[in-house]
């Protein structure tokens, strides 16, 4: 089959083209025919795609671990799935990923696919919802009537906080730039705040939640909006190494979860919650969409690799 791999280069990790056996079921694992991957660009900097489960330095990993796709084997003991089942959802961070025309997964790790959106659409919503979700939900505890701050509504993880936030019936303040301002608001949040202009310590008031998607100075300068028994989390990938305790504890990495997923596509199927797509490009550009370096920039949301045709 063909996939991407990642391969270490002077000027960092770049993607090349490569035919790998298919992979095969073996017990408890499901085989999926990609149709689409979504694109997370930094990935190629995380600690399991440059490392093994043991520590070891990794090579050759294939990215993209949210995709949709139809099963095209299945392994001994999996229940609730059949072959050419059209399926959402994940795999594991240290499996070779789906930026290829097959992949490997868990049954827990995948659902239906929302059967409204095409599979480019859904191979968008995995990462994104689940990060969106678990971080406002299962981490912070979000409750309705709460005041709730998100840092980057309008990325790809952001613009699903912003909308599970709203219907969840709290109040919604995002950050973003001024170009995006009216996507975030359409998306549910009652102010955005445009980050370039102004600092949004000086805007927001007191909030309970932060919801983190930026880092760096943005994530330090949070602290101080909280109110007293106010929660933090950060998703930003330069928190991975972290060593500053309260940091460490407001990470986390997002987990494949079919409950989650199941609930996801109903939303989604009901109109509840949109999904977006910036672009979709063809499995020889992935490399583009990595670097950065798509031209056809257009619309919000991931960049996602058409697979199969
Ligand atoms: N831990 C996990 O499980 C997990 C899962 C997924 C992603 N991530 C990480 O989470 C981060 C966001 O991912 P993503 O896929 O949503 O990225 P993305 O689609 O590139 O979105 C990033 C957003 O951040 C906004 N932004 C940039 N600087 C900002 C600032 N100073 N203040 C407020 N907003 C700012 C941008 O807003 P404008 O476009 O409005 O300028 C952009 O929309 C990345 O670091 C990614 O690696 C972690």
């Amino acid at each position: 089959m063909k996939a991407m791999q990642v391969n270490k280069a002077d000027q960092g990790p770049v993607l090349i083209l490569a035919e790998l056996p298919k992979p095969k079921a073996g017990p408890g694992e499901v085989v999926v025919h990609i149709h689409a991957a979504g694109v997370t660009p930094t990935e190629l900097l995380w600690y399991p795609t440059t490392h093994t489960k043991s520590g070891q330095t990794r090579m050759r990993a294939v990215p993209g671990h949210e995709f949709s796709g139809v099963i095209s084997e299945i392994g001994k003991d999996v229940p609730g799935f059949e072959v050419n089942d059209e399926v959402y959802g994940m795999n594991d961070w240290f499996s070779d990923g789906a930026t290829a025309e097959f992949c490997i997964t868990l049954p827990h790790s995948i659902a239906r696919k929302p059967t409204s959106l095409t599979h480019e659409l859904a191979a968008t919503v995995p990462i994104g919802a689940l990060t969106a979700w678990q971080g406002l939900f299962d981490r912070a505890q979000l409750q309705s009537g709460e005041r709730v701050l998100i840092h980057g509504g309008a990325g790809a993880v952001g613009l699903y906080a912003v909308q599970l936030a709203h219907r969840h019936k709290a109040h919604v303040i995002a950050t973003a730039s001024a170009r995006n301002a009216d996507f975030v608001r359409k998306l549910g949040a009652e102010e955005v705040i445009d980050y370039q202009t102004s600092r949004f310590e000086d805007q927001v008031g007191k909030v309970d939640v932060v919801f983190d998607g930026v880092g760096g100075e943005t994530l330090n300068r949070s602290w101080t909006v909280l109110n007293r028994g106010g929660r933090l989390v950060t998703i930003a990938a330069d928190c991975e190494g972290t060593t500053d305790p309260r940091v460490k504890g407001a990470f986390f990495i997002v987990d494949p979860n079919q409950k989650q997923l199941v609930e996801i596509a109903k939303q989604l199927d009901a109109g509840d919650l949109r999904a977006f797509a910036k672009a979709s490009i063809p499995l020889n550009e992935a490399p583009a969409a990595y670097s950065g370096a798509v031209s056809e920039k257009r619309g919000y949301g991931k960049i996602v690799i058409a697979v199969a045709a």
